[in-house]
């Protein structure tokens, strides 16, 4: 029976980006070369079933290669996006990075880059050299990652700050304390969140509320907690697989709608924090 394919939403960013709300995380790729094979066939799967955005990053041993394999004469309609290590993220250090992304990758242009965490180079240095990307066409969208609040905030001071479309933080049922400040914050300036470890890096438990909404919906647990980190308009998930079951779990996720009672008994079995509590880091 042929795969079904569901419609994945797309967010539109303050910066006219236009970013599908379901993708595919790659780290752990690329760290054996017995696993490679299979690392490209749960990606180009992956992209049969509909997906387009693909999450890489330079830290992820070799994984750019392997996504490059992976969409060797496929590119078009895809929407890849990258990161720069934070010890690399100088003005000059952040373009040469971009660059080995792109040979690895095998493309010219991608389609979001990040700075992966803050470093000690000073923002506005990546801020220039991502601006100088996207001028020759080497980059579309810039963006940050693992940025909480006040990192946003100091960010959104500076020029090339405001143009920021996406921060990529850790975000799943178990770990939900970017609904106080952070997630409003991103919704108020249109900056879309990218949840990261939406499976809490495949060790969250698949027992209790979650069972009892996957068994409603008839689907795996993992669907439901993927599709719940969805639920926000401004949200989107990159679930990394690369067990070909667990790529078709995850991309069911697009096709799942949550009830208010859905939500409700999530809400009972994984409550979010009362106060604030510090970003969560992988
Ligand atoms: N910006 C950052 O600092 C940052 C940090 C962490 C992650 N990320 C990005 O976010 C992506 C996702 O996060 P993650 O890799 O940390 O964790 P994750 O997606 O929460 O979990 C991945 C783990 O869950 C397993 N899994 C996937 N789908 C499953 C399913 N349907 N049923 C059961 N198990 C399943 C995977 O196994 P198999 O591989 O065997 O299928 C893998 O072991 C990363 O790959 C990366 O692209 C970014």
């Amino acid at each position: 029976m042929a795969d079904k394919k569901p419609k994945i939403r797309v967010i539109e960013t303050r910066d006219g980006m236009r970013m599908p709300a379901l993708g595919i995380g790659t780290w752990r790729m690329g760290e054996r070369a017995g696993q490679k094979k299979d690392e490209i066939a749960a990606i180009r799967l992956a992209i049969d079933l509909g997906v387009t955005l693909i999450d890489t990053a330079e830290m992820y041993a070799d994984a750019e290669t392997v996504v490059g394999e992976a969409i060797k004469g496929r590119r078009d309609g895809l929407f890849i996006v990258s990161k720069v290590l934070p010890s690399n993220a100088s003005r000059k250090g952040t373009i040469q990075a971009a660059e080995r992304s792109l040979k690895k990758l095998g493309i010219e242009c991608m389609d979001l880059y990040l700075l992966h965490w803050e470093g000690s180079y000073p923002l506005e240095e990546t801020l220039e050299a991502f601006e100088s990307l996207r001028a020759a066409g080497k980059i579309k969208h810039h963006g940050v990652s693992n940025f909480d609040t006040r990192a946003m905030a100091d960010a959104e001071g500076l020029n090339a700050g405001k143009k920021i479309a996406s921060n990529q933080v850790m975000y799943n049922l178990g770990r939900r304390g970017i609904e106080r400040n952070l997630l409003p914050w991103c919704q108020k300036h249109k900056v879309a969140v990218m949840a990261y470890s939406p499976l809490d890096q495949g060790s969250l438990q698949s027992t209790g509320a979650l069972a009892s909404v996957a068994r409603r919906h008839n689907v795996a647990p993992e669907t439901i907690a993927i599709a719940w980190t969805m639920r926000d308009p401004w949200v989107a998930s990159i679930p990394k697989a690369s067990n070909p079951d667990h790529v078709r779990a995850n991309v069911a996720a697009a096709g799942i709608e949550l009830t208010p009672e859905d939500l409700a008994e999530l809400d009972r079995g994984y409550p979010p924090p009362k106060r604030d509590v510090p970003l969560d880091i992988v």
